[in-house]
């Protein structure tokens, strides 16, 4: 087994809610947002992993408590054996932060509009004493640019963010990351903001520096179909929980939570070439608040094949054939899960509701075909 670079057990980060007056006067017990639930997971090394769920099940907030942006509420975090909860040392904490970078969702925002792309990149070098000179230094950015692909860098080094567009300001957030020589990336969401058609082109570049830079990522998004192609491992969150995790193949083949299996077949509708039907997702109703986690398993309010143990006992994690994919459903491995696709006959009239095996659909993926 490769080695672990990020180690969570148990990890665990509540959000006390302001309580009003009345609230207070009334003795009304302080609440807390579950945000992150006493989850476990492992990054290994050049081994990327996925963190997957609907906006709101926690998946920014592990990459704040992996990046100490946030502390840690119970539980253990290690990055490369080291207790990172501990850390609280100036120095320490800044020579964690040059091992571990960040990418954030929104490249509009993530730059200083006041500074040119130099300066931007320029910026943690000066943080971290790297270059003793101005020359060796823009020798530096000059090599960061051209990594993530921004050629010739001359070219880009005296604009600003707002002369770029959003998949350029992207790979200079990329950039600012890469001149650091980080161990791992956590890239929340990297390319959801973007464009359609630079989403792929921006990933198709991680991936490479992947490879190029030795880089591990734990890669961030709410959109499943990309994981195949950009990672080794998923977790899929559910409402502060890890649900299901294991090698992607695995999970994205062979899955064993409905959740999952929802994820795997949300697809936009209406399919603009397949007018004739109309595909159900089987789950039903919007996430609960983070405040109030439902008892038992805390997918049972939304999950089609619940039965009575679902609403009293929460399911531990089982492993059905891998022994590395995991799934926390009472029912792992025994669901034969099914869609309903309403038939739209002619003026638009429903003619029939059918159950079909959710393989059978799964077949026309929804992957861009830039990304098989
Ligand atoms: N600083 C905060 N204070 C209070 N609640 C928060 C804070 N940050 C996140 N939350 C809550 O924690 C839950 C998880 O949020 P987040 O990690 O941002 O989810 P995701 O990235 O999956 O959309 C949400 O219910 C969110 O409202
Ligand atoms: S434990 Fe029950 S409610 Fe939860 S996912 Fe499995 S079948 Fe659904
Ligand atoms: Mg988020």
């Amino acid at each position: 087994m490769p080695k672990s670079i990020i180690r969570a057990r148990n990890l665990t980060k509540k959000f006390g809610i302001t309580q009003g007056l009345v609230q207070k006067l009334q003795g009304q017990p302080k609440m807390y947002v579950r945000a992150v639930d006493g989850i476990d997971f492992d990054v290994y090394n050049k081994r990327s992993l996925a963190l997957v769920g609907e906006s709101g099940c926690g998946k920014t907030t592990v990459g704040k408590l992996i990046m100490k942006l946030l502390d840690v509420t119970d539980g253990k975090l290690w990055v490369k054996g080291r207790d990172i909860t501990k850390l609280t040392d100036h120095r320490e904490l800044k020579a964690y932060r040059r091992t571990a970078q960040m990418i954030y969702q929104d490249p509009f925002s993530s730059l200083d509009p006041r500074f040119k792309v130099f300066d931007i990149l320029e910026e943690p070098l000066l943080i971290h004493g790297i270059g003793d000179t101005i020359d060796e230094r823009r020798a530096m950015i000059e090599e960061a640019l051209e990594e993530v692909r921004l050629t010739p860098p001359e070219e880009f080094i005296d604009r600003y963010p707002h002369m770029l567009s959003g998949g350029q300001r992207q790979r200079v957030a990329i950039a600012r990351c890469l001149i650091l020589h980080p161990t791992f990336i956590v890239a929340d969401e990297p390319v959801s903001m973007l464009d359609v058609s630079v989403r792929a082109e921006l990933l198709n570049l991680m991936k490479d520096l992947m490879d190029e830079e030795d880089l591990t990522y734990l890669y961030i998004t709410h959109d499943i179909s990309t994981t195949r192609f950009f990672t080794e491992d998923i977790g899929v969150m559910y409402l502060g929980d890890l649900v299901e995790k294991g090698p992607v193949g695995e999970v994205l083949d062979n899955p064993l939570h409905p959740y999952t299996q929802a994820l795997l077949t949300a697809v936009p509708e209406p399919e603009p070439d397949r007018l004739d039907r109309i595909k159900e997702i089987p789950i039903k109703g919007e996430i609960p608040s983070g405040t109030n986690v439902p008892k038992g398993c805390r997918f049972h309010p939304r999950c089609p094949y619940a039965k009575k143990i679902c609403r009293k006992k929460q399911p531990r994690e089982k492993t059905v054939d891998h022994k590395l994919h995991r799934a926390k459903c009472h029912f792992a491995g025994e669901i034969e899960f099914k869609m309903r696709v309403r038939k739209v006959g002619k003026g638009g009239k429903v003619s029939k509701v059918e159950e079909i095996g959710i393989d059978e659909l799964r077949d026309e993926e929804t992957v861009p075909d830039e990304l098989k």
